[in-house]
């Protein structure tokens, strides 16, 4: 398997500088959104999801060039999302990405806009992106609006995150379980894999293939996060760590104990291994990444 860190570590530096190319900043007293925009969006971060939608699409002989402005509008999307994860009627944290949290570094109100701001921008971006031709990009922004909406999307995830409580019942609470994780973290991922099919232009067959393999690794990316807030290293994690404890999460390392999770977490990626393992060559770095996803300390 290829060194997926070094493949990442080239991907981020090339990704970042490219994310560049999208801020400008006007004088005046606006600035200070976009400054609280490009701060949190430039701390840190894996990059894992245009990492993912760029591979996708690469399956399928797509360019990075190509699939970078669908690229760039999730890392938008996705930063928008922790930037509100984080206030103070949410999950309330200091720390993201090994820095203060946009509220901490300017204040709430700046944040919700900063968010706001990245939401939209996102699909600015996507929609106006000349690369993509207009079918596939009317394509993308129906897929990543009702990825990240309330209708089953990230908000709704989100939602049930705050909300949702135990009934009791042990199948009940696995199923709400999987139904927050699904939406809250993977229905981003999937759109990352789903946008690489799109861009691709590939057959209902390679796009199940990919749908199924988001799916697997979406749940064991939550797995991974869960473990990583209860054991992790907080200094390599970047972000407050027992948070999930202390907040009460309904979670799977919570619900099953972190041994049975990991176990669930390593059965999903292997399986997810096989399933994408029909691309062939071209398919060795999301086989890497998907072991990674559960074997990184951050
Ligand atoms: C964190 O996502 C939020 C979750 C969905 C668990 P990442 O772990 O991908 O965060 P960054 O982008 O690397 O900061
Ligand atoms: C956040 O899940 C998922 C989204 C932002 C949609 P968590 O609350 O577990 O993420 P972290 O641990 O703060 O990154
Ligand atoms: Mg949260
Ligand atoms: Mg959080
Ligand atoms: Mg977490």
């Amino acid at each position: 398997m290829t060194d997926i860190k070094i493949v990442l570590r080239d991907f981020s530096k090339r990704f970042n500088e490219d994310l560049e190319k999208y801020f400008s900043f006007p004088e005046g007293a606006e600035k200070r959104v976009i400054d609280a925009m490009h701060y949190s969006l430039t701390i840190g971060g894996k990059r894992l999801r245009p990492f993912l939608l760029c591979e996708c699409a690469n399956l399928f002989g797509v360019e990075y060039q190509t699939a970078l402005p669908a690229a760039v509008s999730l890392e938008m999307l996705h930063t928008y999302s922790l930037i509100h994860d984080d206030l103070p009627a949410m999950d309330n944290d200091d720390l993201r990405r090994g820095q203060p949290t946009c509220h901490k570094k300017f204040d709430e109100a700046t944040a919700i806009l900063a968010g706001d701001g990245l939401l939209t921008y996102a699909f600015e971006v996507l929609s106006n992106a000349l690369e993509i031709k207009p079918a596939q990009r009317l394509a993308l922004v129906q897929l990543l609006s009702s990825a990240a909406g309330s209708f089953g999307g990230m908000v709704a995830g989100q939602t049930l995150d705050l909300y949702a409580r135990s009934t009791g019942d042990k199948s009940s609470d696995e199923a709400i379980i999987s139904r927050l994780e699904e939406m809250k973290t993977g229905r981003l991922l999937r759109y990352a894999c789903e946008a690489g099919a799109v861009l691709g232009q590939a057959n209902e067959q390679s796009r199940r293939i990919l749908v199924d393999y988001s799916r697997k690794v979406g749940q064991a990316f939550q797995i991974a996060d869960d473990i990583l807030d209860q054991e992790g290293n907080q200094e390599l994690v970047g972000k407050t760590l027992h948070k999930d404890d202390n907040q009460n999460k309904f979670t799977f390392v919570k619900y099953y104990g972190t041994d049975k999770a990991r176990k669930l977490a390593i059965k999903l990626i292997d399986e997810a291994i096989e399933q994408i393992s029909v691309f062939g060559e071209k398919s060795e770095n999301l086989k890497s990444l998907a072991r990674y996803i559960i074997e990184r300390n951050y």
